[in-house]
């Protein structure tokens, strides 16, 4: 009898033992580690750590296991051209040492996860997932302040941030307190949970960078607009986004989507960030000239176009279903009218048709933001738009 249970018990944890082996053996990493090490010569696997690695970074309160499956991420004597199994390309571990710096505050992912779509974290539940192939350089601008100094290894975000002002994106949104109010405040927008997003009228994996591409290529498509409830129910009527259609290539949206991503609330230890030198204030020769730069500092081109030429999608407003052109201000205004109006803004603006549903867009007030020498200058160059874009008669000759 006490034999016949010893043998069954023994047996039990004969089966347990190979039960656990077998769950071992089929875990994603030890096949990558197993698959690695056949690659190699009994010699090269003797330096080659096996198991779950770690990387430990305190400071930055991250434990990052990637080089559990990235095996020879810092081996480029070792690696295999397929992934996981690539060394690191560029000089970027020298930067950045993997013991102070880990991975995934410049790739994103799970740091802890040992299976690959949890790893990358690409699953529903982790917000930050893998930023896959030019998407990285998100990141670099968490810690350098000084973009420039960087400029070759981030172009894509170094184009996002030109474009940015470019368009005037500020004359609509702010970014760490810079920017005006009429739209969404955008400086954690890199930290947006994508459930929060309206996926409605989007297809395939519905990722915050996939959303935030595809609104930049067709702003009216992704967000076709809000139900006004100004009018009697049945009749409310629906204004797609005032967010303009910028006309970008898929290039100009891509790199507009890695400056969103930068865009996030992450603090970080002072030793990691790498400040910018102060920037020498440039020197116009004319007020006309500064006047420009005001012009191009605030965003006004957000609404008004680039150069203040117009071609902005605003609804029921009385002077047009654009925001206003301002090539003609010269005909209406006098610098101290038009320093007056742009001071106060104007919101909201007249209607066209007053049974429809305001104007979604508004001339913002600027008191706060723009000072008297700015405004001096930008009504200055604001008056010197009709002489530059509309043909002026050739004088009559005085003799004869
Ligand atoms: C369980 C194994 C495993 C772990 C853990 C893992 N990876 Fe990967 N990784 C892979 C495999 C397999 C691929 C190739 C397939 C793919 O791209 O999803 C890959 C690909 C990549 C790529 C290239 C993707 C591209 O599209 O260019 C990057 C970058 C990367 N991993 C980063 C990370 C980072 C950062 C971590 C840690 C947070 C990590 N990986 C953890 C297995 C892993
Ligand atoms: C300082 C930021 C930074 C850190 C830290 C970093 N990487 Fe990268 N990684 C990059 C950049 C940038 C690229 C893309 C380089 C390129 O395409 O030229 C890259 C590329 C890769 C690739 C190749 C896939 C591809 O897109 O070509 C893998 C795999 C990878 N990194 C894994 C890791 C792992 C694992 C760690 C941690 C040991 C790590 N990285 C740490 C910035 C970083
Ligand atoms: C967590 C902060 C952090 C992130 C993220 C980061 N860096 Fe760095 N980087 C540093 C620090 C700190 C140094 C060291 C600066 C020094 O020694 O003066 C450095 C050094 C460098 C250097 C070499 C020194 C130099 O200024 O020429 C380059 C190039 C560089 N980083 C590029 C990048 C790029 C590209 C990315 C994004 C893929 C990136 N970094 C992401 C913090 C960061
Ligand atoms: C959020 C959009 C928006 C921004 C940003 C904006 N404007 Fe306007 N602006 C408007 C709208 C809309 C009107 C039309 C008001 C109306 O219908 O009476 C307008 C009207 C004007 C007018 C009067 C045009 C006319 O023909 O009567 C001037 C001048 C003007 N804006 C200058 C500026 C300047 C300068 C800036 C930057 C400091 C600026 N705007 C930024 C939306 C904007
Ligand atoms: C005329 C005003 C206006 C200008 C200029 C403008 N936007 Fe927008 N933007 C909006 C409005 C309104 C929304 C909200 C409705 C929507 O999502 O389309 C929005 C939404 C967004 C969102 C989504 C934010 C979120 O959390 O849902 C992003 C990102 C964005 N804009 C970026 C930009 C960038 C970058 C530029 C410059 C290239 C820009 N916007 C210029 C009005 C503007």
């Amino acid at each position: 009898m006490k034999r016949l249970a010893f043998v069954g018990l023994s047996a039990c944890l004969v089966l347990l033992f190979a039960i656990s082996f077998a769950i071992d053996l089929t875990r994603e990493w030890t096949g990558y580690q197993r698959r690695f090490l056949r690659s190699l010569s009994q010699d090269e696997r003797r330096g080659v750590p096996t198991g779950i690695q770690q990387i430990q970074v305190k400071s930055l309160t991250r434990v990052d296991r990637c080089t559990t499956c990235h095996v020879a991420i810092d081996k480029p004597h070792l690696a295999l051209a397929e992934e996981p199994f690539t060394t690191h390309p560029g000089d970027y571990l020298t930067w950045h040492p993997p013991e102070q710096f880990g991975c995934t505050v410049c790739h994103g992912g799970q740091g802890l996860a040992t299976e690959v779509k949890a790893a990358h974290g690409e699953v529903k539940h982790w917000e930050q997932p893998l930023l896959r192939g030019p998407l990285v350089q998100a990141s670099c601008g968490k810690c350098h302040g000084d973009l420039k100094a960087i400029e070759a290894h981030v172009p894509l975000l170094a184009e996002g941030v030109q474009l940015y002002n470019r368009y005037g994106c500020a004359g609509c949104h702010a970014v760490h307190g810079f920017g005006q109010t009429v739209s969404i405040d955008l400086s954690d927008i890199g930290d947006k949970p994508w459930q929060l997003l309206d996926f409605t009228f989007i297809g395939g994996r519905h990722t915050l960078p996939q959303w935030i591409e595809e609104h930049f290529a067709a702003p009216r498509r992704v967000t076709p607009g809000f139900r006004t409830t100004e009018l009697p129910p049945g009749e409310e009527e629906i204004y797609p986004t005032f967010m303009p259609n910028f006309g970008l290539t898929g290039e100009q949206a891509r790199a507009l989507t890695v400056y969103m991503l930068s865009l996030t609330g992450e603090s970080l230890p002072a030793k990691y960030v790498v400040p910018a030198k102060p920037a020498v204030p440039p020197v116009y020769a004319t007020s006309i000239e500064r006047g420009r730069a005001v012009f191009n500092t605030y965003g006004c081109a957000g609404c008004h176009g680039e150069g203040g030429l117009g071609g902005r999608k605003n609804w029921n407003a009385q002077l047009g279903e654009e925001e206003p052109s301002l090539v003609y201000v010269k005909m209406y205004y006098d610098r101290d009218s038009l320093k007056q109006l742009i001071r106060e803004g104007r919101q909201p603006v007249p209607r066209r048709d007053p049974s429809r549903p305001r104007s979604p867009s508004y001339m913002p007030s600027w008191k706060e933001r723009i000072s008297e020498p700015e405004l001096y200058d930008l009504a200055e160059y604001l008056l010197s738009l009709y002489d530059e874009h509309v043909p002026q008669p050739v004088p009559a000759s005085s003799e004869g």
